[in-house]
């Protein structure tokens, strides 16, 4: 069986110590738990969201993350991936993302959508299964070369629990078998078709070795042709890739190139088989969801495409995040909440996220420092505490790995406070380095 794993979502650094909402069963927020402190309203709305995703009741909607930089909207968005679990594709891309391809805005975003939504497709393929008893390999002149032999055909033995039969088989198989490595003692499948060959591992019976790389599988059960069922789960957007390189004959000759658009036709193509799949009781969706981080980013074409694409049939649950109250939305004198045009954000479900109390942040940062692997006494603590509280969580944060290498300059293991008063001379937060270049272009620039 065939298992293809999506590409999961994971930011491994900033984000690494979420592993859930932490959530009990009747959906209340736990004060601290997978990671994640304090945020309460927004954890327990995001549990409503993952259970409504997983009942399939959410397909087409949007929700907002919407809150003050530095309040965990990306870390809760990092903790629904992490509740939907393995089968529910994630993908995730920032606003500005769509700025910095050399496709087009809207068909970066309409790739990310196919992306989020999986397809399932069960099927059923005649096979030939057995294990190998006996291989022999018959060699001719090569017609133009005296000297070569090739292969020409080939007699094959295999054998199930039921049965064992001899097979004569041609030569594109003969080549299958030969280029797929075939010995002796292998459980292999022919496919009746394509007389593809594939090696499922070794026999038990007929392993030398105690440790091997092969894998040991049993004697197939029953008769050796037979049906078998096979799983593969890909993304739409798989699908797409895989059908515009069938259409068009120069990537079929000279190879296509990876991240190319997709013609609308195939798109629809695709979703006409899939539809077909779905209704012939052949293949499942998995509608999954897209994140768009920073989607104050998105200009005003961009969001009229989410808009209607949302209307589609197949489109995956969408979940924002913005940090910005009321600004321009881009490609517009329009000034929105958000800066998302208003029909939009009329069809979102906001979640909005609330700076941390002294309380939550100190809480914050011991669990990152655990994280990192950085020890902290009481009195550094409090300062990365009062810092957080100041200037930002994330200023706060990103100084605890300068801080404990200042530390071990000191040759001393845990992070005292005046080596979190020296990294933070040494690195400034957002706030004095704007200030800093405003002094900077009154001094120099005039
Ligand atoms: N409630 C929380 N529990 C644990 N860690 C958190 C929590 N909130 C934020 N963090 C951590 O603090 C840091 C900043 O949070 P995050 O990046 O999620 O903020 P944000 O709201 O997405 O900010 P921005 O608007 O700037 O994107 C991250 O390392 C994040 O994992
Ligand atoms: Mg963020």
């Amino acid at each position: 069986m065939e298992v293809r794993k999506y590409r999961r979502f994971e930011r491994v650094g900033a984000h690494s110590h979420i592993k859930g909402l932490g959530l009990n069963e009747k959906g209340k927020a736990k004060p601290v738990a997978d990671g994640l402190v304090g945020q309460i309203t927004a954890r327990e709305a995001a549990g409503i969201i993952v259970k409504m995703i997983k009942s399939g009741k959410m397909a087409g909607r949007a929700v907002l993350l919407a809150g003050p930089p530095g309040t965990g909207k990306t870390a809760i968005a990092v903790a629904i991936a992490k509740e939907l679990g393995e089968d529910t594709p994630f993908v995730a891309i920032s606003g500005a993302e769509i700025y910095s391809s050399e496709i087009k805005k809207t068909e970066v975003l309409m790739q990310a959508m196919r992306k989020a939504i999986g397809v399932r497709i069960h099927e059923f393929r005649k096979i030939y299964e057995g294990l190998v008893t006996d291989l022999e390999i018959k060699t001719d002149r090569h017609p133009y070369n005296p000297y070569a032999q090739i292969p020409v055909s080939a007699r094959i033995r295999l054998k199930t629990k039921e049965e064992e039969k001899t097979f004569d088989v041609d030569q594109d198989i003969t080549y299958e078998l030969l280029s797929k490595g075939v010995r002796v003692g292998d459980v292999i499948w022919i496919d009746a078709e394509t007389g593809r060959v594939t090696v499922v591992g070794r026999g038990e019976g007929e392993a030398k070795y105690d440790i091997s790389t092969f894998r040991k599988v049993p004697l197939p059960e029953g008769k050796i042709l037979k049906e078998k069922e096979f799983v593969h789960t890909v993304t739409l957007h798989d699908l797409d890739v895989l059908n515009a390189r069938r259409t068009s004959i120069i990537s079929l000759i000279f190879g296509g190139a990876e991240e190319k658009e997709i013609p609308p036709d195939v798109r629809a193509q695709v979703d006409e088989q899939v539809k077909k799949l779905v209704d012939e009781g052949r293949a499942e969706i998995l509608p999954g969801v897209l994140f768009i981080d920073d989607v104050h980013m998105l200009d005003i074409e961009a969001f009229s495409f989410l808009s209607r694409a949302l209307e589609s049939e197949l489109a995956p649950i969408i979940i924002l995040a913005s940090n910005r109250g009321f600004t321009r939305i881009r490609g517009t004198d329009i000034v929105a909440p958000h800066g998302i045009p208003l029909d939009l954000l009329d069809r979102l479900l906001i979640i909005e996220t609330r700076a941390y109390s002294s309380e939550e942040i100190k809480e914050i940062i011991k669990i990152r420092a655990q994280e990192e692997g950085v020890k902290l006494t009481e009195e550094a603590l409090e300062l990365l505490t009062k810092i957080g509280a100041e200037r930002s969580l994330r200023y706060a944060v990103q100084l605890l790995t300068p801080a404990s290498i200042a530390a071990k300059q000191e040759e001393r293991d845990v992070v005292e406070k005046v080596d979190v008063e020296r990294v933070q001379q040494l690195f400034s937060d957002v706030k004095e380095s704007a200030k800093y270049l405003k002094e900077y272009e009154e001094k120099f620039l005039k």
